[in-house]
């Protein structure tokens, strides 16, 4: 079995930069890492992401978004990540369960066992062996965020990015309560640092783990 890193926290805080430099540098030192993301990790996802994130699907109910999250998640763990773990490869994904406890958990207030349960399902049980929760503040977030969707004409602001601050705030605030909860799986890295220095520190957390867990 090859290691599940995931990837988590809010809006700008890096995850994508952070994601890109880990795998580059696994690969370089001959750990074979594929890197993928929810929601949009496979083709089908890629259909679910759109209806996710479309600025224009305000209509969405809470409890549909819930649903297509796990709908995408299956999907991506049958598909792509158990047998790149099977295949022995280190999996980093971006965003996992942990989102939708914090995003529909403590961002939309659905019930949390329903929650649990739908997680249990659509990932067939897997955990992550180790989850990397760049932490910052939100406004720190939101104005990346912003600045990166500016420079880039593809990309227009997201359904989520468009959320209030105080959404953004319950979702930070749940992250750290999952993180006090589960100190030995989830890693926090202080995300107002440079890009580099957060790489450096991430790495040193991922080389450890992987020596420590080395068969
Ligand atoms: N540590 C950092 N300091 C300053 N800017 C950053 C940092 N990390 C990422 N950025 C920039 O902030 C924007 C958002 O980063 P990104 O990796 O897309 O975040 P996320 O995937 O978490 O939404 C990008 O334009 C990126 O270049
Ligand atoms: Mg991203």
């Amino acid at each position: 079995m090859g290691f599940f890193i995931t990837f988590e926290g809010i809006e700008g805080c890096g995850k994508s930069t952070q994601v890109k430099l880990l795998s580059e540098a696994l690969n370089l030192e001959g750990f074979p890492c594929i890197a993928t993301r929810e929601p949009g990790g496979t083709y089908i996802g890629s259909k679910i992401r759109e209806i996710l994130l479309n600025p224009d699907h305000k209509g969405i109910a809470p409890q549909t978004e819930l649903l297509l999250y796990a709908a995408d998640r299956a999907q991506h763990i049958i598909e792509l990540i158990k047998p790149a773990l099977n295949d022995g490869k280190v999996v980093i994904c971006d965003r996992f369960t942990d989102a939708t406890v914090a995003y529909q958990g403590f961002g939309r207030r659905l019930d949390s066992s329903l929650i649990n349960r739908l997680n249990e399902i659509a990932s067939q049980g897997l955990l992550p062996d180790l989850t990397i929760l760049l932490d910052c503040n939100v406004k720190i977030g939101i104005q990346r965020a912003m600045e990166r969707n500016s420079k880039n004409k593809d990309i227009r602001d997201d359904r989520f990015e468009q959320e209030a601050m105080e959404f953004h705030d319950m979702v930070r605030n749940g992250y750290l309560a999952i993180a006090k909860e589960e100190p030995e799986r989830v890693k926090v890295v202080d995300a107002t640092k440079d890009i580099q220095s957060m790489h450096g520190e991430i790495w040193g957390i991922v080389n450890a783990f992987l020596r420590n867990n080395r068969t």
